[in-house]
């Protein structure tokens, strides 16, 4: 028979495994938190992450994510008129790739999702994506073309006044970068709190 204190005590472990288990099913597990195993991870994200796409790349042409077919891919959106979690994350990631091996470099592809069609026409990513890596790719789109991405990678963006910015509005938005496998399916994510060293880390241990 239990004493009092270990009812409790299994109330608190049972409320907790409810809890964690609530959790995982609210918010995708793969953002929120790892799971115990990765092999789980991996099964989970790659059902919650990712799909099909129809944008514009920097070039005026229309791509799809059969495109990036064959390749691994870097997922990240943003605006190029943002003042600092952009560029933050974009240097890191061209960081993170220029310390790879070149063969390794290859097999990958980082894409820079816009958030701001209005102003992110694929002329305008291009030059804001020239100093950064040789291989990065920028997708612009109509807002419904680029709602139904977002959706795909559960990512959050929304414009917001902001007097002193340009135009008088910034976009606030996710800042996690997607590990896309060559098949298309998510295989890990860095958040704005990993370092180049740590994406590079993680690249090369799963290339
Ligand atoms: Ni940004």
């Amino acid at each position: 028979m239990l004493s009092k204190f270990h009812k409790v005590l299994l109330g608190v472990s049972l409320g907790s495994l409810l809890g964690a288990g609530i959790m995982y099913v609210v918010l995708p597990s793969a953002i929120t938190q790892p799971m115990p195993q990765e092999q789980a991870a991996e099964t989970s994200g790659s059902a919650l992450i990712g799909g099909s796409f129809t944008l514009t790349n920097q070039n005026g042409e229309v791509v799809t994510e059969q495109t990036f077919l064959g390749q691994n891919t870097l997922v990240f959106f943003g605006f190029s008129m943002c003042p600092d979690v952009c560029p933050q994350a974009l240097n890191k990631v061209t960081e993170a790739l220029n310390a790879l091996p070149a063969e390794q470099q290859e097999k990958i592809t980082p894409i820079f999702i816009s958030v701001d069609p209005e102003r992110d026409t694929p002329e305008q990513l291009k030059s804001y994506l020239a100093p950064l890596h040789p291989r990065f790719v920028g997708l612009t789109g109509t807002e419904e073309q680029l709602a139904s991405v977002r959706a795909a990678y559960r990512v959050y963006a929304a414009r917001a006044p902001k007097a002193d910015a340009p135009d008088g509005y910034v976009v606030d938005h996710s800042a996690i970068v997607y590990w896309m496998n060559p098949n298309g399916q998510f295989v890990k994510f860095f958040d704005s709190e990993a370092t180049a060293a740590e994406i590079t880390q993680g690249l090369a241990a799963g290339l």
